[in-house]
């Protein structure tokens, strides 16, 4: 039935993604100048063979592929490339490129409706203050939606596994990889605060052309029954990331959360999923997971330097930003201060970066929330 309402809300859907659409052509240029401050404090001896993403099964379409205005034809013969080369090739990264000035956020409402939430408005409104130059978007699930199926089109899989998620908590984890490998800029969630501008996230003596990717860690639980609390020994965060577009650690979570969609479709198990899986199947437990196989991948880094695989110890008790190849590390400090534990200083820290609004106590259930929020 579609209502007069029903309309005006698709009409207003249509028109705010086309105006997406159409700004992010003009890709802006802010965040470049982010200014270099004091050193990259810790080296780990890992140097990127080649910091550009290099796909070994598909050079074919990598050298093509990252030619502008390569034509037609060379789409078409992508129908039978893997999900990865496809999302290579739709989305090719270049460290070198700039971090482009987005701000991403996303909420059942726009910021404009009187039912956004008087509780999240300083939160939100803090991002602009802190960017000016920046371009802020609050993503609506309707939004969503059309913005996706833009983005995304040569790529129906991904769409297809967007639209199965049966939980709006796994289509909010989902949203940010999406929007971050096709757009880059910054994700960060709605009940977070910057603290201080992205600009001035990065140290620096870091040149920002030798980095793609910028995460936080979201717990360091040195006790002997942390895996009671947390997934992972150390646990990145995905509440706030910040990336170029075309990131390898992206692109390999996107195909990596569309094909384990696409593999529950089929056998049904995505019916009755349970709230307690989340975290391994689109939250910090596989982005954490995805991060470090990055980090240990010789496709990437050159790993003949006898030192062993990177591990969570390589993370543990950081006070200053850490640099592995093209990837930034922030300290707890960051992204969680004022938790009062595991070693994270408190909001008035100079590391401290941005501010995530727990509901209660520091509890892993509570660290998912948000997805909870952002139901339909
Ligand atoms: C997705 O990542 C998880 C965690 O690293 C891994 O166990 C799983 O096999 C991956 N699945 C696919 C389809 O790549
Ligand atoms: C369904 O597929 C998922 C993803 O590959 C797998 O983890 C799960 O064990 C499968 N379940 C059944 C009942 O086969
Ligand atoms: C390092 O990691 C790789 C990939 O995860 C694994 O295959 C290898 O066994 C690990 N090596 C060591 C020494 O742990």
């Amino acid at each position: 039935m579609l209502t007069f309402r029903r309309a005006l809300i698709f009409a207003a859907c249509i028109i705010t993604v086309l105006f997406l659409v159409t700004r992010s052509h003009t890709t802006p240029t802010k965040a470049d100048i982010i200014p270099p401050q004091d050193g990259e404090r810790t080296k780990t001896g890992y140097v990127p063979t080649n910091p550009v993403s290099t796909s070994s099964t598909g050079k074919a379409l990598s050298a093509a592929g990252r030619k502008k205005g390569s034509g037609q034809q060379i789409i078409q013969d992508l129908s039978r490339a893997s999900l990865r080369d496809k999302l290579e090739y739709q989305f090719p990264y270049d460290v070198e490129s700039k971090f482009p000035a987005y701000i991403w956020q996303t909420w059942k409402y726009t910021p404009a409706s009187g039912d956004f939430g008087e509780n999240f408005r300083p939160a939100e409104a803090s991002w602009s203050e802190k960017h000016p130059g920046f371009i802020h978007e609050v993503i609506t699930d309707q939004v969503a939606v059309h913005l996706l199926r833009h983005l995304y089109t040569s790529v129906p899989e991904v769409l297809e596994a967007y639209n199965a998620l049966p939980m709006p908590v796994l289509k909010a984890d989902f949203f940010r990889y999406l929007i971050l490998l096709a757009r880059g800029g910054v994700y960060s969630d709605i009940d977070t605060w910057a603290l201080k501008s992205a600009a001035e996230w990065l140290p620096e003596s870091v040149p920002r052309e030798s980095i793609g990717l910028v995460i936080g860690i979201e717990a360091d639980p040195d006790r002997p029954d942390w895996a009671d609390w947390y997934s992972r020994r150390i646990q990145f965060c995905q509440w706030t990331i910040q990336s170029k577009p075309g990131h390898p650690v992206l692109r390999e979570i996107v195909a990596n959360i569309t094909q384990e969609t696409l593999n529950k479709k089929a056998n049904g198990s995505l019916k009755g999923f349970k709230d307690n899986k989340v975290i391994e199947f689109t939250g910090p437990a596989v982005w954490t997971d995805t991060i470090f196989n990055f980090l240990n991948d010789e496709k990437y880094f050159d790993m003949s330097t006898g030192k062993g695989n990177i591990t969570w110890r390589e993370f543990s008790g950081m006070t200053a930003a850490k640099k592995v190849g093209d990837v930034v590390v922030l300290p707890i400090t960051s992204f969680s201060p004022g938790v009062q534990q595991m070693g994270a200083g408190d909001y008035d820290d100079p590391m401290a970066f941005v501010k995530h609004e727990f509901e209660g106590t520091w509890k892993p259930e509570n660290l998912r929330h948000i997805g909870v929020e952002v139901s339909k």
